[in-house]
This record gives structure tokens, C-alpha cells and sequence, in this order.
């Protein structure tokens, strides 16, 4: 049964190699006053991308300020200070030059400046954004999609507690991607990064609540893609038409595309991993892996005609002989081969964390009221699944 839906997608592409070197353009087709380039750690400056996109601007004669030091599960104490700098200096679009990280921190910035009192409160869900400034994006990482979705997650450190706001307000105008810039991406977090991709795609694979066939063959034909270029970087990081597969795919995978028609897709180990990140700092697509195989296995039989589907059409299994349980489980061992196979954790313990069990409980009580009480269309999780499951992936 295909559900209704709508499909939105407004951000202008930019695709290939060389391409950074038009934003000076595409940002003065927004007629702004003032940009702020918001990156992160090092790896833009080290490879002289940002010296290059400060070139297009001043050629293109437009006035910024910067603002660095993104990390990794991006903090609300550097989005305060971005929302303050942008008041002060009268900013009034950004341009993220990273990573979803960076992206997302652009993104809360936006809220927070074109949006009155605490930007906290998005991510606490107790109000909606009124505006965002406007912001582009120049991609250094294939992984989270946000330089077309319409999510943002920040951690407010004092807690450790990772928040995802979605509102289509915060959609980028533009996205710069040439797959060139991903190739100085250490090999973890190339991995990282399908994995993300692919999570993205699978979230809205498994629902219980009604599919399209078109939306599961393109869903198909990307997870496949994915998977297949992602072996071939693991041997040659510097393949340009592998980077480039997975740079597109991973717009692709979480900008609504692989989800129309669906009921909104299961999220469970998003929100699961969200937890996780908030509380012990992890890469993203790393606590994905960690816990998908132990979701699976505990959600497939709630949700089995769509295991069966992802094992035949996906993994490969031949169902020859096998009952319905058996082909899903085998899809589930077939996935976590694959996520050895390019270095990824499918267990707590191989993500290099040991939470202890009042952790544990404290993950899942989190992560209930993250999700409002529960989550999932596979399977709904309350409290006592996701502990059940955090224990299963220890
Ligand atoms: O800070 P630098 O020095 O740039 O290093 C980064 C960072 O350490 C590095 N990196 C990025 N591009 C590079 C590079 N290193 C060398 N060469 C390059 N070209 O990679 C590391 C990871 O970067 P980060 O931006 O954190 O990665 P990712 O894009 O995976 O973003 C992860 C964050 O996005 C959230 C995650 O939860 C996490 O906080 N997500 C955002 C979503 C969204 N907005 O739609 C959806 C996702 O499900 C996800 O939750
Ligand atoms: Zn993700």
C-alpha cells in the first residue's frame, strides 16, 4: 500500500570535480550582506579547500567572517558562540565547509539567530523554529545527507545529550560536492560514512506501515551501489567514480527520496545510537553498525516479509529450501559480514565502549524520552525493548 506523501527537496546541486570554486557565485545568487564560513577541526585548512573558497568569495566581492573548531557530535556551546558572532557582525547566510557535523552546527546556528529565545528548545522539542538563516554547503564527507535533509543533531554537553531537530526551514540552498575532497578522509571514516548512508535507506526499509515497489527498487539498487563502492575504496581510497557513487548516494539516501510512499520508516537505530554518541562520543555510522545486528535480530520477526525481501534482494541469499526465519537471519549474518568487511564494530565492545548495566538503563530511559515515549515501525520500542537491546549489543 503506498501511503501519501511529500517529496521536497530544494537545494541546488552542484556536482564534480572542481566545483568548489563556484561558490562565490552561487552565493552571490542569494543576495546576501555577509556570510559566515563555518568548518570544523583541521582537515579544510590542511588541505587548502578553505583558502580556496575564501578566494571565490573575495573574487566574487562578498564580505564573511569564520568560525572553526566544529567536532565530531557537534556542540551547542561553539553554536552559542556562531549565533552570537553572526548578531554581532549582521550575518545573514552561512556556508558549512565540512561534514554533517559542520552542516548540522550551521544549521542550528541559523535557527538561532533568525529565531527568538533559546535554540535549546528546538532540540528539547518544546517549540518550532519560526525562520533559519539561509545557508550552502561545500561537502567534505559522504555520510549523513544533511546537505540536503532537513535534520540537525547537536549535543549540549553538560549531560551528554544528542538532539536531532527536523524542520524543512533548515534545507540548504546549495550543495558543493566534488568527491575529490573526500578522498583525504581516513579509511574509518569513509566507513563510517557508508555505513551512514546505508542506515539511512535501511531506517526506512524496514516498516511495517506500507511500501511503493519504485521506492524499493531504487532503495535496492542503492544499498547495493553503496556496498559495492564502499569494498572498492576500502582497496583504493583514491577511486574517483567510487567516491563519487557514494557522495550522491548519500544525498540520496536521507533526503526523502528512498522513503516515499513508506509510513516514515523505523528510526529505532538512530535514536539508539543517538544515546550512545551522547553519551560516550562515538563516530556516527560506527554506533550504527554496532547495534543494527542486534535490532534486527530482535525486531525481525515483527517485521519478517521485509527481512526476507532485504536477504534476497539485497544480500543475495537463495531461499531455496529455507524457511521465511531462516532467510532473514541469514540477511542479518550477511549484513554484519559486510560490516566487518570494511572495518565497522557490530558489537558494543568491538565500538570500543562498555557501558555498564545502570548505563544501560540509563541509555534506554534517554532514549525513551528522546523519542517521545518510543519508537519504531518494524517493531515499537518502549523503554524496556531498547535496554533489552542495548544488552544484546554489548
Ligand atoms: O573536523 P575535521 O578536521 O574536518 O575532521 C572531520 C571529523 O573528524 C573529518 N573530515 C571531514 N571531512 C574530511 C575529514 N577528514 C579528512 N578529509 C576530509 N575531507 O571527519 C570527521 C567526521 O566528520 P563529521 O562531520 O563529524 O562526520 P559526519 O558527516 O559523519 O557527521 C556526523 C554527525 O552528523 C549527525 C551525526 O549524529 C553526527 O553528529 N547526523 C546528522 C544527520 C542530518 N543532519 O541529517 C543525520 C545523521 O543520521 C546523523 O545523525
Ligand atoms: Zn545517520
Amino acid at each position: 500500500m503506498a501511503n501519501n506523501f511529500m517529496y521536497y527537496t530544494p537545494t541546488k546541486v552542484v556536482f564534480g570535480k572542481g566545483t568548489e570554486t563556484q561558490v562565490g557565485e552561487l552565493i552571490r545568487e542569494q543576495k546576501c550582506k555577509k556570510v559566515l564560513i563555518h568548518y570544523g577541526g583541521q582537515s579544510a585548512k590542511k588541505s587548502g579547500l578553505l583558502d580556496r573558497i575564501e578566494n571565490t568569495l573575495k573574487e566574487a566581492g562578498i564580505d564573511y567572517v569564520s568560525l572553526g573548531g566544529v567536532v565530531p557530535n557537534p556542540h551547542l556551546s561553539l553554536v552559542y558562540e556562531g549565533i552570537d558572532l553572526c548578531k554581532k557582525e549582521g550575518v545573514d547566510f552561512i556556508l558549512a565547509v565540512g561534514g554533517g557535523s559542520v552542516i548540522d552546527s550551521a544549521k542550528a546556528i541559523g535557527y538561532g539567530v533568525a529565531t527568538p529565545g533559546d535554540v535549546w528548545d528546538l532540540f528539547e522539542h518544546v517549540k518550532q523554529a519560526e525562520a533559519c538563516l539561509p545557508l550552502g554547503v561545500v561537502l567534505t564527507i559522504a555520510a549523513t545527507g544533511s546537505e540536503m535533509s532537513n535534520s540537525a543533531v547537536i549535543t549540549k554537553e553538560e549531560g551528554g545529550v544528542k538532539r536531532a531537530y527536523d524542520d524543512d526551514l533548515s534545507r540548504p540552498k546549495f550543495a558543493v560536492m566534488n568527491p575529490e575532497l573526500t578522498m583525504s578522509l581516513p579509511d574509518y571514516q569513509t566507513a563510517c560514512g557508508c555505513t551512514d548512508i546505508l542506515m539511512h535507506t535501511m531506517e526506512r526499509y524496514f516498516t511495517n506501515g506500507g511500501n511503493m515497489e519504485i521506492t524499493d527498487v531504487v532503495a535496492e539498487g542503492l544499498m547495493r551501489t553503496v556496498m559495492k563502492y564502499s569494498l572498492v575504496l576500502c582497496e583504493n581510497p583514491k577511486d574517483y567514480e567510487a567516491r563519487a557513487e557514494i557522495m550522491w548516494a548519500g544525498s540520496l539516501s536521507h533526503n526523502g527520496l528512498t522513503g516515499c510512499g513508506n509510513d516514515g520508516g523505523d528510526f529505532a537505530s538512530h535514536m539508539l545510537e543517538h544515546e550512545i554518541g551522547g553519551m560516550f562520543d562515538v563516530a556516527h555510522g560506527a554506533g550504527l553498525a554496532a547495534i543494527w545486528g542486534s535490532w534486527a535480530r530482535y525486531v525481525y520477526k515483527d517485521c519478517l516479509h521485509r527481512f526476507v525481501r532485504f536477504a534476497k534482494m539485497v544480500m543475495d541469499v537463495q531461499p531455496e529450501g529455507k524457511t521465511d526465519e531462516q532467510v532473514a537471519l541469514e540477511g542479518i549474518e550477511a549484513m554484519e559480514r559486510y560490516f566487518h568487511s570494511i572495518k565497522m564494530p557490530i558489537s558494543m565492545k568491538e565500538l570500543g565502549v562498555s557501558p555498564t548495566d545502570e548505563q544501560m538503563k540509563e541509555l534506554a530511559h534517554k532514549c525513551m524520552l528522546a523519542t517521545g515515549g518510543g519508537k519504531g515501525s518494524a517493531k515499537f520500542l518502549k523503554e524496556e525493548d531498547m535496554y533489552a537491546i542495548y544488552k544484546m549489543a554489548l
